[in-house]
């Protein structure tokens, strides 16, 4: 058990090493975001959707961005609506452990069973959205969300602020 914490800390903290690499690269915007969207795909085995939502403060909505895995047709989503919609109004991370649980949710497919939502934020607003889905249930632990909002903290920078 401790070596499989050990291991995950490991595995995060490299991934995190990894981003800010990205973010800090050559790259334009987009590139940066799609490259860092690849590298978590590929690099955790129950990550199988990851993109970035754009949000934009002033018609509230998010439109999608970059992202890694199966296209979805989720591609504009208003404030409030889904998790993702949820996570940008409250501005809060939303773990959802079996989403088939969930009344106000927006499926992607028969295959995901659990989600993790993080918001990107700059000056205290919502500016995207780091977006993971699993075909895993009850796939994202503390540990994921903690990992997870450092990448969100290190891409923030790569977004206008409001
Ligand atoms: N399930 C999300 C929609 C986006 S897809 O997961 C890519 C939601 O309920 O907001």
């Amino acid at each position: 058990m401790e070596n499989t914490q050990k291991e995950t800390r490991r595995v995060f903290g490299n991934l995190l090493a990894e981003t800010g690499r990205i973010a800090a690269g050559a790259q334009d915007n987009s590139g940066k975001l799609q490259s860092i969207c690849d590298l978590l795909r590929k690099s955790v085995p129950y990550y199988d959707w990851v993109g970035f939502y754009m949000a934009d403060a002033v018609t509230k909505t998010l439109r999608l961005g970059p992202f890694s895995g199966a296209p979805t047709q989720h591609t504009r989503i208003a404030f409030g609506q889904g998790i993702c919609g949820q996570a940008a109004e409250r501005k809060e991370t939303f773990v959802v452990r079996d989403v088939s649980r969930e009344s106000n949710y927006l499926s992607c497919g028969i295959h995901v069973k659990s989600e993790i939502v993080v918001p990107v934020m700059r000056e205290g607003e919502v500016v995207a959205e780091l977006d993971i889905d699993s075909h895993t249930c009850d796939a994202f632990t503390d540990p994921d969300r903690v990992f997870l909002e450092k990448v969100a903290g290190i891409v923030s920078c790569l977004f206008r602020a409001g």
